[in-house]
C-alpha cells in the first residue's frame, strides 16, 4: 500500500516563520511534504508556495474549495498552474462540482506544463459531530454513513482520495477500492499531548489502520527540535 512521507502542516503566522521551518527541513531525508493551508495562503499568497518549491518540497495546498462548479473549475485551474502536488475540495459540493474541480486542476497543469496535483475530498470536518449533522444540517445519516457516502462520491468521479480521521479509515476502506487514498490529520507522537485535537492517534497506529499519509503540525513545528521530531514521526509511520 502506498505510504507518503509525513505532510508537515506549516501553520505559522509569518513568512519569516515559514521560511525558517522550510530551511530547517530542507535537507532532511526523506524530505517531508509541506502542507500550506488557508491562513498562510490567504495571508501570503503564491509567494509562500514558491518559497517551498524553490527548496524542492512537494506541496499539499489545503484550500478546501467549495463554490458553484464554474467558479471551482476556474479556481482549480489557477491552483493547477502552480504545479503543486496535493489539494482539497469539499465533497459536499456534489459530483458536478467535484468533476469541475478535477477538470480545472488538470487543465491548469497541462497549460503550465506541470504534473496535475492529486485531488483529495474533505468528507465531514472533524469539527462536525452527529448532533450538528442532525439538528443543524437536518441530515438523517449518521456521521460515519455520511463520510462513507462522500468518499464514494469522490471515488466515483475520479478523485485520488479523501482527508479523514484515522478512526474513519476502516469504514471508508469498506466502501472504496484499495488504492483510494486516505490521508489523516490528528496525529500525536504521544497520546498524552492533544492540543485542541479531540481524537488523536499515533503515527504507528495510523500506519496500522491503513493510512496512506499523515498530516502533522504542532508536534513538529512547535518542537524545540523540529528535525528530530519529524524523524521520529516518519520512522514510526514508514517503518514496516
Ligand atoms: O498541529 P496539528 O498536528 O493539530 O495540525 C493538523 C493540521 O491538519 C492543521 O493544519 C489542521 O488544519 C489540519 N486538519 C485537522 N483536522 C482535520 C482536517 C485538517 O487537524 N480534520
Amino acid at each position: 500500500m502506498k505510504r507518503y512521507v509525513p505532510m508537515v502542516a506549516i501553520d505559522v503566522a509569518t513568512k519569516a516563520g515559514a521560511v525558517e521551518l522550510f530551511d530547517e527541513l530542507v535537507d532532511v531525508t526523506p524530505k517531508p511534504i509541506v502542507k500550506i493551508g488557508m491562513e498562510m495562503y490567504y495571508g501570503l499568497g503564491q509567494e509562500i508556495v514558491k518559497e517551498a518549491q524553490k527548496r524542492g518540497f512537494q506541496i499539499f495546498l489545503d484550500l478546501k474549495l467549495y463554490d458553484i462548479p464554474n467558479t471551482v473549475h476556474r479556481a482549480m485551474a489557477a491552483i493547477g498552474r502552480l504545479g503543486i502536488d496535493f489539494t482539497t475540495i469539499h465533497a459536499a459540493g456534489g459530483t458536478e462540482m467535484l468533476t469541475a474541480g478535477l477538470a480545472g486542476l488538470e487543465e491548469g497543469a497541462v497549460e503550465a506544463g506541470v504534473r496535475p496535483a492529486k485531488l483529495l475530498a474533505i468528507t465531514q470536518l472533524t469539527s462536525i459531530d452527529d448532533q450538528i449533522l442532525h439538528e443543524q444540517q437536518h441530515v438523517d445519516l449518521s456521521l460515519i454513513e455520511s463520510v462513507q457516502n462522500y468518499a464514494q462520491l469522490a471515488e466515483g468521479v475520479g478523485l485520488a482520495g479523501v482527508i479523514c480521521s484515522a478512526r474513519e479509515l476502516p469504514a471508508i476502506r469498506q466502501v472504496t477500492r484499495p488504492d483510494f487514498l486516505c490521508i489523516t490529520p490528528g496525529i500525536r507522537p504521544s497520546l498524552k499531548v492533544h492540543d485542541d485535537q479531540k481524537r488523536v492517534v499515533t503515527p504507528a497506529q495510523a500506519r496500522e489502520l491503513g493510512s496512506n499519509g499523515i498530516v502533522v503540525g504542532r508536534p513538529i513545528t512547535q518542537s524545540d527540535d523540529p528535525v528530530a521530531a519529524y524523524q521520529q514521526i516518519q520512522q514510526a509511520f514508514l517503518a514496516d
